[in-house]
């Protein structure tokens, strides 16, 4: 999910490198169907794969979407931000990674010696990684304190990365993936700002008649895409590992007399890739925290009446809509995180829940926490407060955004 109103700058930082402005759209068009190019080309090839095995599930179709090595909305620099579709928290500024970075550096305290290490995941261009390691490359001993690791399968992302960061780079360590990391596990902080929510997710619908969860995917009308049934619940053959995804009970363990009353045609929808991301993340930590900010909802409120038509949403030119079928690879597509099956896996993992709560409340607390230690943080500035003001408002992002943070025998410094 994405936030679509912001009133703020985006304040430059010392590392950084000119910022590439959104490439301009090719105005060739495809005549048949009147539709940019790329989006005909994203379109023919999920129209190919339909044609060749039958419906495919969301979950292949969002993944197309978002992550085609050629196509994908993802594969494109420029969607957050002013000149792209939603805003994040990073794109109001450089102060929610610097406030981040004075949390983190808290914990690292209550951890042993040695570097505190970070893991960034979901680092897109790399603007939040630039905005910690600069925080504290700012402080007195210097960024030599944290060893910081962005975990990245993606090479043009990493490329990104390493022109936003800038002279920044020298900080900062690569993974492809979890394997990458220190074989030991990590002793600091794994954390991820809106990527469990964009990666994809599988849509279900309650049978009253028969009742049981049908799975819905993506079928072909014509040229363009709509909604059917599989035949088989996951099933869809062309999806990776399908028969290893966790089932739909880790997402929403309804007893029978709840399943008694849900409405004929109600709509949820799961992510075992996030599942598994927290998984794994929780495995590799060995001491510290993990945490996530994401928009999403927990289990009881997913099942709200309304709610009753999931959550998947579109997002293009900061409009937010629930045409997830269309122009495939021209707009972000998001499903809200079920915050209660990230909370279970990682406790199932070992791992104590320290904060579920908005993302105004976590800020804010840490907030206080920089107002009982002057001259920890720098000065509050005009434009500091004014990103404060987006970061923490009900009405900006304050409520949307939720945080979960889970710790493995991480003591607690200060009220954090
Ligand atoms: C909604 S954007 C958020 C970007 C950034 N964290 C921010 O807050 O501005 C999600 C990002 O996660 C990336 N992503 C998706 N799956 C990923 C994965 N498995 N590993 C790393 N990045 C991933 C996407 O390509 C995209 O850049």
């Amino acid at each position: 999910m994405r936030a679509h109103r912001l009133g703020h700058n985006e304040t430059p930082a010392k590392c950084e490198t000119p910022r590439q402005r959104a490439p301009v759209k090719s105005a060739r068009t495809n005549e048949k169907q009147n539709l940019p190019r790329e989006m005909s080309g994203l379109a023919d090839v999920i129209r190919a794969e339909i044609e060749a095995g039958g419906p495919i599930s969301f979950a292949r179709f969002m993944d197309l979407a978002l992550y085609h090595p050629e196509f994908g909305y993802y594969q494109r620099r420029s969607p957050v931000g002013r000149q792209g579709d939603y805003y994040t928290s990073v794109s109001a500024g450089g102060l929610f990674g610097e406030l981040l970075a004075f949390a983190f550096a808290q914990w690292g305290a209550g951890l042993d010696e040695g570097p505190l290490q970070i893991v960034e995941s979901g680092a897109h261009d790399g603007r939040l990684a630039r905005d910690i390691v600069e925080w504290f490359s700012r402080r007195q001993d210097g960024s030599g304190q944290i060893e910081y690791w962005i975990l990245e399968p993606s090479s043009a992302r990493r490329a990104w990365q390493k022109e936003t960061l800038g002279q920044c780079a020298a900080y900062v360590r690569w993974a492809r993936d979890w394997d990458d990391l220190p074989a030991c596990g990590v002793e600091g902080v794994i954390f991820a700002n809106e990527l469990l929510d964009a990666m994809p997710a599988r849509r279900w619908a309650w049978d009253a008649a028969a009742m049981n969860w049908r799975e819905w995917g993506v079928g072909r009308a014509g040229e363009g895409f709509v909604w059917v049934p599989l035949d088989r619940p996951g099933a869809t053959g062309q999806e990776t590992g399908a028969t290893e995804l966790p089932g739909l009970k880790e997402f929403f363990p309804l007893d029978a007399s709840l399943l008694a009353v849900l409405p004929d045609g109600f709509v949820v929808e799961t992510c075992p890739a996030a599942l598994t991301w927290w998984r794994n993340a929780a495995a590799r930590l060995r001491r510290g925290w993990l945490l996530t900010f994401d928009y999403g909802l927990t289990f009881e409120e997913l099942l709200s009446p309304s709610r009753s038509q999931g959550t998947l949403r579109a997002y293009h030119r900061h409009q937010v809509s629930n045409a997830v079928l269309h122009r495939p690879g021209e707009q972000d597509l998001t499903a809200h995180v079920n915050f209660s099956a990230l909370r279970a896996a990682g406790q199932a993992a070992g791992l104590k829940t320290e904060h579920f709560e908005s993302q105004g409340d976590f800020l804010i607390r840490v907030v206080g926490e920089i107002e009982r230690q002057p001259g920890r943080f720098g000065a509050w500035t005009p434009g500091r407060r004014r990103q404060l003001k987006t970061l923490v408002h009900p009405e900006h992002l304050g409520r949307a955004f939720r945080v979960l943070a889970q710790s493995r025998q991480a003591r607690i410094s200060g009220v954090m």
